[in-house]
């Protein structure tokens, strides 16, 4: 029997169309000048993506895991460096540190919020550590002014990837703000998402900015001449066309992320009643909920059942970074205790702005019936 879905993951569509009357001029005045690469609306893009993330300096690339790896590698940090990153997030993070030639080395995260704390990252630091990079994981930022406190005593740079976290705040400060850099994606299901793959840098050191601009544009600095090259580089930009699609994007992001604030706050409300596990959020942060993770018992019944019952989830992630196979030679004797138990029962409920209340109570719903009658629904199907 076919399923149908009753409450989708997410909407990407939904977003689309509503951003796309705002664009449409713009993007096919584009797409029929032929302008593709670089330009104007790359610029102004930059320009507007620095500003709300209150640093100097933008630089748009391909995508997030291309921004981490080039911010590695414009802080000089290769072979023979060991970079500090949390096993509690997606491989992108700790591939961009194989990539640029260091090792990663990782680090345990919060029980309650499952992000990286001081007392995790202060065990992760050896003499060979150069750098940590904080993840923002979910929407909701890491104590960062502690963790800097850590990684400023140790002597070592603090990167925060906020490919989860557009418009973030810890104290009011957005996320972005706090480190050397910051390396954000724009894949589509982001909060603020491209038509396909694209990302950025964002610093307040302009030399940081120029360097990983050379390195993302085949090595040619600023003013050089098309076939000048300073050093090898890589190709990674921003399409001109995601840039126009971001920039009308941006300007829907404040509300977008104001509509996740209250469907995350139904859900908070009727999951407490019923008991369930939810992702901590602390104090001081103001969480933009790319995702709305809970924990539950027999994870993978639970999500299969759902699935039975019309409700789409995911799982960020099954597996924690440092047992992904590419990966575990690099922390062999390592327990990581609290990411190792936490990929069992993670489950991601549908969270997206234009999704509504009634589906929200449709899914708190299906999931209070699912945990309340273990297998009730094993082989059903609507
Ligand atoms: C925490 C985190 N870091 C890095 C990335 C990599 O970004 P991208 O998919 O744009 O390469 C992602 C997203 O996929 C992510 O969620």
């Amino acid at each position: 029997m076919e399923m149908t879905t009753t409450v989708p993951f997410t909407n990407l569509a939904a977003m689309a169309g509503e951003v796309w009357p705002t664009i449409e001029t713009r993007y096919l005045s584009c797409l029929l000048h032929a302008g593709y690469i670089g330009g104007q609306p790359v610029e102004e893009f930059e320009r507007e993506w620095a500003a709300f993330c209150g640093t100097s300096h933008a630089v748009g690339v391909g995508n997030g895991t291309d921004a981490l790896e080039l911010t590695l590698t414009a802080l000089g940090i290769g072979p023979g460096d060991e970079v500090v990153v949390p096993a509690n997030t997606f491989i992108a993070t700790a591939a961009a540190v194989v990539r640029a030639g260091a090792v990663p080395r990782f680090a345990d995260v919060s029980e309650d919020t499952l992000l990286m704390t001081p007392g995790t990252l202060c065990g992760a630091i050896t003499p060979r550590t150069r750098a940590v990079i904080v993840v923002h994981l979910f929407g909701q930022m890491a104590d960062v002014p502690a963790l800097r406190t850590v990684a400023d005593a140790a002597g070592i740079a603090l990167i925060e990837d906020a490919a989860q976290a557009h418009g973030a705040q810890w104290r009011g400060q957005p996320a972005g703000s706090f480190g050397v850099a910051a390396c954000f994606s724009f894949y589509p299901g982001k909060n603020l998402g491209a038509f396909g793959d694209a990302g950025a840098v964002v610093t307040s050191e302009p030399a940081l900015a120029d360097r990983v601009r050379a390195l993302a544009n085949h090595g040619r600095s600023r003013g050089s001449a098309h076939y000048e090259h300073e050093f090898v580089g890589t190709n990674s930009r921003l399409d001109t066309l995601q840039a126009i699609v971001l920039s009308g994007k941006l300007q829907r992001l404040p509300e977008w992320t104001r509509r996740r604030g209250e469907l995350a706050a139904r859900y908070d409300h009727q999951l407490g009643e019923l008991g369930i596990r939810l992702t901590a959020t602390a104090p001081s942060a103001h969480h933009v909920y790319h995702l709305y993770v809970v924990r539950v018992p027999e994870r993978d019944r639970v999500q299969a059942e759902l699935g039975q019952l019309g409700i789409q989830t995911g799982v960020h992630y099954p597996v924690p970074c440092h047992l992904q196979p590419p990966l575990r030679h690099y922390a062999p004797d390592r327990q990581l205790l609290v990411s190792e138990r936490a990929a069992g029962e993670l489950l991601s409920l549908p969270l997206f702005p234009h999704m509504t209340f009634d589906q929200v109570d449709q899914v708190c719903e299906a999931l209070a019936e699912v945990l309340a009658t273990p297998a009730a629904h094993a082989g059903r199907h609507r």
